[in-house]
């Protein structure tokens, strides 16, 4: 598996990972069913304005799995996205998709990494911490589903030391 930078040619096949994830209706906060074409045409807009996303590729080719970073908010804080497909999970592409990110925000301006995470998504939390996030909060019932149920969600994040933060950085 490894993971690489995604181009526009991969908004279809980044797209039908999220339509994947989120029709197991469990661990992503998007609900189903996800138009691919529109969410194809959402990738190509979020990298022609410059978000960052990867694509994990199986050993065979096939994208199984994507990682976004979408500067939303407050300048310099990047949320985090990511999804693999379930019969790609577990053998490293998490970790790989991570590295990737990671490596590109240690040399980045940014000075900050946020997510949002369902509190019994143990598996995605375990990645997390190893990565160094930190959990900042709880969401108590903040998302309310298409069932009319009420999700808590927990804010992980991770400060960066990267260039933004050297001496002489700025100056
Ligand atoms: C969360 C997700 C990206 C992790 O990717 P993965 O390929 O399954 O994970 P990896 O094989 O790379 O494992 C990476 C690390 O995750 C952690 N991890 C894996 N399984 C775990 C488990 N059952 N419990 C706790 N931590 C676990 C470990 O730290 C592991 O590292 P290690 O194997 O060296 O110990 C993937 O499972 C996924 O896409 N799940 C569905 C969508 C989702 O939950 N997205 C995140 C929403 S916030």
């Amino acid at each position: 598996m490894r993971a690489r930078p995604a181009t526009a040619d991969d908004a279809d096949a980044f797209a039908r990972v999220v339509a994947a994830v989120a029709d197991e209706n469990r661990w992503i906060a998007t609900e189903p069913p996800v138009d691919v074409a529109a969410r194809a045409a959402l990738a190509r807009d979020w990298l022609q304005r410059g978000d960052r996303l990867w694509v994990l590729e199986d050993d065979d080719g096939r994208v199984v799995g994507c990682l976004g970073l979408h500067e939303l908010g407050a300048r310099g804080v990047v949320s985090l996205g990511m999804s693999i497909v379930a019969d790609a999970r577990g053998r490293g592409g998490g970790r790989a998709l991570m590295d990737a990110a990671m490596a590109w925000l240690s040399d980045s301006e940014m000075h900050k990494v946020e997510l949002e995470v369902w509190p019994d998504n143990e598996r995605a939390i375990g990645l997390y911490e190893r990565y160094g996030f930190e959990v900042e909060g709880l969401r108590r019932d903040h998302y309310r589903r298409r069932d009319g149920s009420l999700r808590s969600s927990l804010i992980m994040a991770r400060l960066l030391s990267g260039p933004q933060s050297r001496p002489g950085a700025g100056t």
